[in-house]
């Protein structure tokens, strides 16, 4: 026989988000989460999903997603046409959360849907077919959107915003972020601590060197490449340096730092 044992999600809670979650899901309440990239917020939806036991549809939001990509739409196949649910859909009637990753790509007319679900009423309606579906007790609708690069004409409507319980997320403090760097990579506790002070300094760099801070997945992605037998010095150029900026003058700002801590 052959039988998978299939490991937890690991998630290390920074503050109180796991309570606030579960609260949340109790009281039937929608959850949004802003944070920075490659700070934990997909990771700690997948642990929340798992630990209440609900299925997670994920839908990374864009320009072009139609509210019939959430909704549903109808297929034709040799018996005629039918209908087929949505991810948004398929959530609210079977239970579960759907997530709604990077919410602010999505047009205002595609999340206007949102609007009956995310408040006391907790229904789709769906037009195409008539029907009004009252969410499941277990729907639970979740989304996520990363403010520091937000297209200022997008931007959230209050109106869809205040239907939402916040939760802001940061990169993890120096303590936990090292935790996390060893459990994921398996690196020595010395390279992590070291990862996780580059990444402070880089934190502390102004906005106009680089348009996003180093992400706490970037410093995984440089820990993997060192566990793997890379000089620590390549792994975080590859992984660190070259994410992070195309300009010369960054990258040779970001090099020099980064040979303040391993040498090449
Ligand atoms: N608190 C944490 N516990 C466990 N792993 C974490 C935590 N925070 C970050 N990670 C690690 O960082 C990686 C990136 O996190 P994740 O993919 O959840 O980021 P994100 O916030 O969803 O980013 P994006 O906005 O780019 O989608 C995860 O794969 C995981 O390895
Ligand atoms: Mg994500």
């Amino acid at each position: 026989m052959n039988i998978k044992i299939q490991e937890p999600v690991y998630y290390l809670e920074q503050n109180n988000e796991k309570k606030l979650f579960k609260a949340a899901a109790e009281m039937n309440l929608p959850i949004l989460i802003k944070g920075p990239t490659g700070c934990g917020k997909t990771r700690f939806i997948e642990a929340m999903g798992e630990e209440l036991g609900l299925k997670v549809y994920t839908v990374v939001c864009h320009d072009d997603l139609s509210s019939a990509d959430l909704i549903g739409r109808h297929l034709i196949n040799e018996d005629g046409t039918y209908w087929q649910d949505g991810p948004l859909t398929k959530a609210v009637r079977e239970g579960g959360i759907c997530y709604l990753d990077e919410i602010i790509e999505a047009r205002k007319d595609t999340t206007v849907v949102l609007h009956s679900l995310a408040d006391y009423r907790r229904v789709l309606p769906i037009d195409r077919t008539g029907e009004v579906i009252q969410a499941h007790p277990d729907f639970m609708l979740v989304v996520s959107y990363n403010p520091g690069y937000q297209n200022v004409l997008k931007g959230m409507k209050p109106s869809t915003k205040q239907r939402f319980i916040s939760l802001s997320f940061s990169y993890p403090k120096a303590e936990a972020e090292i935790e996390v760097v060893i459990k994921e990579s398996s690196v020595h506790k010395d390279i992590a601590t070291k990862l996780v002070s580059i990444a402070g300094e880089i934190r502390q760099l102004s906005d106009s060197e680089i348009q996003e801070a180093v992400s706490t997945r970037l410093l995984i992605y440089a820990a993997k490449l060192i566990s793997k037998g890379f000089n620590p010095y390549e792994a975080c150029m590859h992984s660190i340096v070259e994410s992070l900026s195309d300009e010369d003058e960054v990258l040779e700002v970001l090099e020099k730092l980064i040979s303040l801590h391993f040498t090449n």
